[in-house]
């Protein structure tokens, strides 16, 4: 601990969180530093730790200029056997994998060992291959939180297809536009989802999906038992179609840069793109990561509240824990139902031990009171996780204090789907905390600070979050669109990964995240492209123009502020705002709906055409005083109007 302008910020890790635990401060220099003098040497060894057909002998080969990434290319492995089949051959079987948690806290609770999850990897894996699918097709995984979520994920992995999760809240429109931006002729989901006691109508919104592109088939999972319609010859019910398939199938050899996932995620511009993670690298990374941050001790229930429809799924719901022989609990149902205090519900119930949400999660449960958490005995928990989004430091508070009673560690890991696992976080027995601050780079992981013309800053600074070595874990390109990849990533700062965030490093080289530096924002963790929901807008006949920004909003981190310009002759009405909201729900999904519409007849603009996002962006801040040069504005009295429309609200 230093005695710097931050020492006020400290938080220690409390007595008894370095006992027994994977890493000491001075064995995380140790690894830290070897991982960058000697990558090769100190990969190969995390990655002994996996099975592999073939070892890898050529360990890290990349360029981020030009951009070419490889890890432990001659390896062959498959994931699915390390994450499964490897823990039943070790005498493991009876160890529970999974325990699922329904969405009605009187429903059945199942516990999967290893040795039924191989079963049912297998049957699911048969069934697919039953429908047509080979090695390196496209499977499209539309589910509710389930475990068959998870057996189809591991289904694909088993058999070499590319396995492709569409989270359970996007609309009939998203899902389209990802199957036919992949080319998924396959697709396995349910009649029915079920979250907070509502139905969510999959099968129905699959079906929608398919009026608009084509699909071979598609394997629908008894969840609910609702009503749904199915089309002969290309839907099929999992339960009869698996009924008389083989109990055996081998795990597929795969090259560790075949590709495992994709997995469609927000960026400024344009549609969501299909982020490709590959083999070897990704298994490595998720069982690596999930080790040492979660510091994962035999016996324990480990709790991640994300969906696996999100990364924060696939590396630590699915992959991670599942690769160091975990037990993870699944839980299909929302933090606020039948109350506010289910998650502490849980965690009493299953007896919790490591606990992993969303800050957005926690200022909403936070806002209830803390009767909610005191009313649990929360004894078993051990270590709370914090990801997605910039933690307020009142929140974290309230998290070690309120949760974790003072007792345990708090981590913040920053990552993102791009990077496939955690980058930035302390390491629980390793590093005293500050509450706000995700912390150090995690091994392998050489962050770098630079201003926007990309000039490098050291020391105590802020800028522009880059990172300037491949690591395992990273994505290898835009499926189908490698030069995608390149401009959005490497191009800004050449030879440079740009992560799009802001960050600020103290003088303990602590780096706190401070939130997106372009036109994406965080709305309850979940990533979301500006420029989505305004081609969503733009879409309805009454719309001309919008301009979308993010404002602070108390419980999402972000909340989505659409200023609209409507088509001459339309008149802005609250039913008209009632229906673009309504809008945009069906376009992308309920969790782009807009909080804000500001109807304006103008938006500001530069001479030139080009909207002054800035200019909204404080606006929607209600921050007039700082709204910088407006000399450029084609027409300056724009702004007036616009903020005379923001105080009228
Ligand atoms: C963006 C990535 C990481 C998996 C879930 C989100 C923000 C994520 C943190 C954190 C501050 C964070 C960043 C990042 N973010 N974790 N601990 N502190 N910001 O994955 O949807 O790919 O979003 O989420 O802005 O760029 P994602």
């Amino acid at each position: 601990m230093s005695d710097t302008d931050t020492a006020a910020e400290w938080v220690r890790m409390p007595a008894n969180a370095g006992q027994g635990t994977i890493c000491t401060a001075a064995q995380y220099e140790e690894h830290y530093a070897r991982s960058l003098s000697d990558p090769d040497g100190f990969w190969a060894e995390q990655a002994g730790r996996l099975d592999w057909v073939q070892a890898p002998t050529a360990i890290a080969d990349w360029s981020f200029d030009p951009v070419a990434i490889k890890w432990f290319e001659d390896g062959v492995l498959n994931i699915c056997h390390n994450a499964v089949d490897r823990h039943v051959d070790a005498g493991r079987g009876d160890t529970v994998a999974l325990i699922f948690e329904p969405d009605d806290p009187a429903g059945e609770v199942r516990r999967i060992t290893y040795g039924q999850l191989k079963a049912e990897v297998v049957r699911m894996a048969n069934a697919l291959k039953k429908l047509g699918v080979a090695k390196g097709d496209r499977v499209t995984i539309y589910m509710p939180m389930v475990p068959e979520g998870a057996f189809a994920m591991l289904a694909c992995a088993r058999i070499g297809a590319i396995h492709s999760v569409i989270f359970g809240g996007f609309s009939p429109e998203a899902i389209a536009g990802r199957v036919e931006d992949c080319r998924s002729d396959w697709i396995v989901t349910a009649d029915e989802g079920l979250r907070g006691g509502k139905r969510i109508p999959l099968k129905a919104n699959v079906d929608a999906a398919l009026g608009k592109v084509p699909a071979k088939g598609v394997l629908v999972l008894k969840h609910t038992g609702g009503e749904v319609a199915m089309r002969d010859g290309r839907d099929h019910w999992y339960h009869e179609f698996s009924q008389d398939v083989s109990g055996d199938c081998p795990c597929e050899p795969m090259k560790a840069e075949d590709p495992l996932f994709i997995l469609y995620t927000s960026g400024s511009t344009g549609k969501p793109k299909g982020v490709l993670h590959t083999t070897g690298g990704y298994a490595v990374w998720t069982e690596t990561t999930f080790r040492y941050v979660f510091d994962y001790r035999p016996g324990e229930i480990y709790w991640c509240t994300a969906d696996i429809g999100w990364v924060t799924g696939h590396s630590y719901i699915v992959y991670g824990p599942l690769l160091n022989g975990a037990t993870a609990l699944m839980f299909e149902g929302v933090p606020n139902h039948p109350d506010h205090d289910r998650f502490w519900a849980v965690c009493e119930k299953h007896k919790v031990n490591i606990f992993y949400t969303a800050p957005t999660a926690i200022r909403a449960l936070m806002r209830e009171g803390d009767g909610h958490v005191t009313k649990h005995d929360l004894s078993s928990l051990r270590l709370l996780g914090s990801v997605g989004e910039p933690i307020n430091p009142e929140a974290w508070r309230w998290y070690s204090d309120t949760v974790g009673k003072g007792a345990v560690p708090v981590i913040d890991t920053w990552w993102q789907t791009e990077t496939g696992g955690v980058m930035i976080t302390t390491l629980p027995g390793a590093h005293d905390m500050k509450p706000g601050s995700a912390g150090k780079p995690f091994f392998g992981i050489c962050p770098q600070l630079v201003d926007n013309e990309g000039g490098v800053l050291e020391g105590a600074t802020s800028g522009n979050l880059c990172i300037t070595r491949s690591w395992p874990g990273q994505a290898r390109t835009v499926y189908g669109d490698h030069e995608r990849f390149v401009q959005t990533y490497f191009s800004t700062y050449k030879g440079k990964y740009f992560t799009g965030d802001g960050c600020r490093r103290d003088a303990d080289e602590y780096y706190w995240i401070t939130g997106r530096v372009d036109d994406v924002i965080n709305v309850s963790g979940h990533r979301m492209g500006t420029a989505e929901v305004e081609s969503a807008l733009v879409l309805h006949p009454k719309v001309s123009e919008a301009a979308v920004v993010g404002y602070p909003h108390d419980i999402k981190g972000q909340g989505i502020y659409c200023y609209v310009t409507l088509m001459e002759g339309e008149e802005p009405s609250d039913d008209l705002a009632a229906e673009l909201r309504q809008w945009v729900r069906k376009e992308i999904g309920p969790i782009a709906t807009p909080d804000h519409l500001h109807f304006t007849p103008a938006l500001p603009k530069t001479r030139s055409g080009k909207i002054m996002r800035r200019i909204l962006r404080k606006i929607a801040e209600n921050d007039f005083g700082a709204l910088g040069d407006t000399s450029t504005l084609a027409d300056p009295s724009v702004v007036e109007s616009l903020i005379e429309g923001r105080q009228n609200r």
